[in-house]
């Protein structure tokens, strides 16, 4: 009898540790740029926080799960409290991972999982609004 074929992960699906490596290295890129984003880090070295994004959407889509091994449950609304995130931000950081996912080739990425890609950006982002201003 044949095996069950294992489900594919969304992960591997858009082609795994090399999308999500581009996806977060175009963001910091854009977020080392951006004047309301860069002060809120207070990091010089913007790079762990940019493998910090990387792992958590590796998990969340379904690839390593390095984040929970590394820094335990997300709970990323509470690891956003010290930040004031209001609309501003909110947009700031929405423009970076815009320009991010729009630098995945459209191979690796095809419209069904860049439209999925984005609505969960969309989401996620306001729901780590934390002020109404
Ligand atoms: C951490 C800003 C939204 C995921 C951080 C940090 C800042 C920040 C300043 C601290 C840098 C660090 O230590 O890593 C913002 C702003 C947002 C936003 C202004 C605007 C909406 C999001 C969203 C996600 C996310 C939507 C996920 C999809 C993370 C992760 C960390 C982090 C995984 C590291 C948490 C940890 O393990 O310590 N964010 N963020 N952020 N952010 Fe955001």
């Amino acid at each position: 009898a044949a095996e069950p074929t294992p489900a594919r992960s969304f992960y591997d699906e858009v082609g795994g540790a090399e999308t999500f490596r581009r996806l977060t290295e175009v963001f910091y890129i854009e977020v080392a740029k951006d004047q309301v984003l860069r002060p809120l880090y207070p990091e010089e070295d913007l790079g762990p926080a940019e493998r910090r994004l990387r792992m958590f959407l590796e998990q969340y889509w379904g690839g390593p799960r390095t984040y929970s091994e590394e820094r335990g449950h997300p709970r990323l609304r509470m690891r956003h409290n010290p930040f004031r995130v209001g609309p501003i931000e909110r947009d700031a950081w929405l423009r970076c991972m815009h320009t991010a996912i729009a630098a995945i080739d459209d191979e690796t990425l095809d419209a069904p999982h860049r439209k999925a890609l984005t609505d969960y950006m969309e989401m996620a982002a306001q729901s780590m609004v934390n002020s109404p201003f």
